[in-house]
């Protein structure tokens, strides 16, 4: 090779590393923004299903109300729609206090205290509690839910939720705060709640007071969040427990594969294993209407709106999701042979 040749291949070499990442990483953000525009303008128009109004207060939040939100695992942002209106969080938060709890106490507390099954019955079931003991449950089903919230460490009420909003903030990226009419209107109404802490109080699963378990759970509930919020707690979950925006690690590492299991195991209810045969992402859902996904390693994604189908998850976030997983390769399950 001459002189001459091998400054054009050293050239050449350069350019390959300088420029073909610079257009792979273009290529991905017009991939990624095409798929949440064709998402948002092909559901936008849907109008099945209804707001969940056991709450009173969720039935007054707009129908119509509809973001979407993406965030990579390297703290890339996009969204399509309104992704900055909150809703409450609601069930969503069981994924962030089931993960703290495996934090403080063990990854093993978990599966020991409600288990990590699915129960095969609704969300808010008494007839499961019968059936297991109050066992052989999990995290993200409301008997599950309200005793881990009762195991979060903290020297009193007021200790233990600055804790757990402190650490869903972290989680989100930004200071979040309590829609105080949905923790109202919820509270007021949550006898069936209070009756589920009890009979776990009853079968040992429960050892602190259940009513102030029930209360600081209601409260997590209520938390605000918007759709870019919900992304990039997903996207925390995709990055291994670390805040790909802000760096900040919101829980051990070695504790989010375990997380993601009970997520990919009950996060959609009853729907969970339909949810997992199309799609194949650790997700959950929260009456509120917002939903959350993780393509672990990729990326979170999150979708906010309010009607629900009947098993209680929210009907456009389903297939909005849906959809801009499998035109990302978000699913795991998805590989090519070597
Ligand atoms: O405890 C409840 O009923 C509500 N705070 C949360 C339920 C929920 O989000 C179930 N989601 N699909």
């Amino acid at each position: 090779m001459t002189a001459f040749r091998r400054v054009i291949a050293a050239a050449a070499g350069w350019l390959a590393v300088a420029i073909m990442p610079a257009l792979a990483a273009d290529l991905d953000k017009a991939t990624i923004e095409k798929a949440l525009q064709a998402a948002y303008t092909q559901y936008k128009g849907l109008q099945d299903g209804a707001n969940a109004d056991y709450i009173p207060a969720l039935a007054k939040v707009d129908p119509n109300l509809f973001g979407i939100a993406l965030v990579t695992v390297d703290g890339k942002v996009y969204s399509a729609g309104d992704v900055t209106t909150q809703v409450s969080i609601q069930s969503i938060s069981k994924v962030f206090t089931m993960a703290m709890v495996m934090d403080e106490s063990g990854v093993a507390s978990i599966e020991k205290t409600m288990g990590v099954d699915a129960t095969g019955q609704v969300f808010n079931s008494i007839v499961a509690i019968e059936q297991y003991k109050g066992g052989e449950m999990n995290a993200l089903v409301n008997p599950g839910a309200i005793t881990a919230t009762s195991m979060v460490k903290g020297s009193g009420y007021d200790d233990i939720w600055n804790r757990i909003l402190t650490t869903y903030s972290e989680f989100a990226g930004r200071k979040l705060t309590v829609l105080e009419d949905v923790y109202k209107s919820e509270a007021e109404t949550n006898q069936r709640n209070r009756a589920i802490a009890s009979l776990m109080a009853a079968y040992g699963r429960i050892t602190t007071d259940p009513l102030r378990a029930t209360d600081i759970y209601t409260r997590q509930c209520s938390v605000g969040v918007n759709a870019k919020d919900l992304a990039q707690m997903a996207a925390t979950l995709a990055n291994a427990g670390k805040n790909p925006v802000t760096g900040k690690q919101a829980m051990k590492a070695e504790n989010v594969p375990e997380t993601l299991a009970v997520m990919a195991t009950a996060g959609l209810y009853d729907d969970s294993g339909k949810w997992l045969y199309h799609t194949g992402l650790p997700a959950k859902s929260g009456v509120g209407g917002g939903i959350i996904a993780v393509a672990p390693g990729k990326f979170g994604i999150a979708v906010v709106s309010p009607p629900l189908d009947a098993a209680g998850n929210s009907v456009r976030a389903q297939k909005a999701i849906a959809d801009i997983s499998n035109a990302l390769g978000g699913n795991p399950y998805a590989v090519s042979a070597q």
